[in-house]
């Protein structure tokens, strides 16, 4: 069993590894540490991943992988163990058993955001960053021209819009090459959401960087990524192309609320 140590996260749900982003100054100066798989281009790899809470088993043996570049999501109901899977692989929650690898930093945006309330949004932003040397926050104001405006404000008075785009821009503070997402959507107006998922598509085309996307709004999930897990309770019941996935008349049923009526 090897996990990433402790010591490797770096700032909010980061995990320290090569960095490697080109987006207007997100790019890095930082040292390279990089966990490299064996073969290539793999920047996640979770094995065969089992989390407990007490005597509770929330994830049974799960397997994923997210190739660099790739946007994948994962899907499933209420309770499945999304959460706890991005827990366990930003280090919040210690892996009974299984293999975490990570080729270079995943950086996560917490379910709920967990902005700090009465902080402005350029504090929560730098509070992303994982080095003092690197706080400058204007590389994320260039990708959301919305924030500039909104700086000195109070993060807790933001819409929930404008605190997504804090959470995302606080975890881009951390230069990652992975960025796990937990529930992109939640409580957000669909213009708002087709909004961030703008976003997200330009930073994965124009940086090349890796997307984990939780979702329960599977819909959306397989309409981002190329490729996605389905969990539930604790197991991956489905992966495979989203195109096949939005095919396949189990996946209607239960996450899509039934076959589309054209
Ligand atoms: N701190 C905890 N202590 C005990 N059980 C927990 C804890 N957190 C989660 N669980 C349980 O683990 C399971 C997985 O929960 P998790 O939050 O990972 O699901 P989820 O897929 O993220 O759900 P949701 O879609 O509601 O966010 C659930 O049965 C949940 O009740
Ligand atoms: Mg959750």
């Amino acid at each position: 069993m090897a996990f990433l140590a402790p010591g490797d996260r770096a700032g909010p749900g980061s995990v320290d590894g090569h960095t490697g982003l080109g987006l207007d100054g997100l790019g890095s100066t930082e040292p390279v540490v990089t966990k490299a798989l064996g073969g290539g281009q793999t920047v996640l790899s979770v094995e065969d991943l089992v989390v407990r809470y007490g005597t509770a088993v929330a994830l049974e043996s799960v397997s994923l992988n997210v190739e660099r570049g790739e946007m994948v999501a994962l899907i499933g109901a209420n309770g499945a163990g999304k959460t706890t899977l991005l827990n366990a692989l930003s280090g919040m929650l210690v892996p009974s058993a299984g293999r975490i690898s990570c080729s270079g930093k995943l950086a996560h945006v917490p379910e709920g955001r967990e902005l700090f309330a009465e902080l402005s949004v350029d504090d929560n932003l730098r509070l992303g960053a994982w080095k003092a040397t690197s706080r400058d926050t204007s590389p994320i104001y260039a990708l959301f021209p919305k924030l500039d405006k909104l700086a000195k404000r109070r993060a807790g008075g933001l819409s929930g819009g404008e605190q997504q785009m804090v959470a995302i821009g606080r975890a881009l503070m951390a230069r990652p090459d992975l960025l796990a997402i937990d529930e992109l959507s939640q409580g957000l107006a669909p213009n708002i959401v087709q909004e961030l998922s703008r976003h997200l598509i330009r930073l994965n085309l124009e940086t090349g960087l890796s997307v984990l996307l939780v979702e329960q709004n599977a819909r959306l999930a397989l309409g981002l990524c190329r490729r996605a897990y389905v969990l539930d309770t604790g197991h991956v019941v489905r992966e495979g192309l989203s195109s096949q996935l939005l095919d396949d008349a189990s996946v209607q049923q239960a996450y899509l609320g039934g076959p589309l009526v054209s």
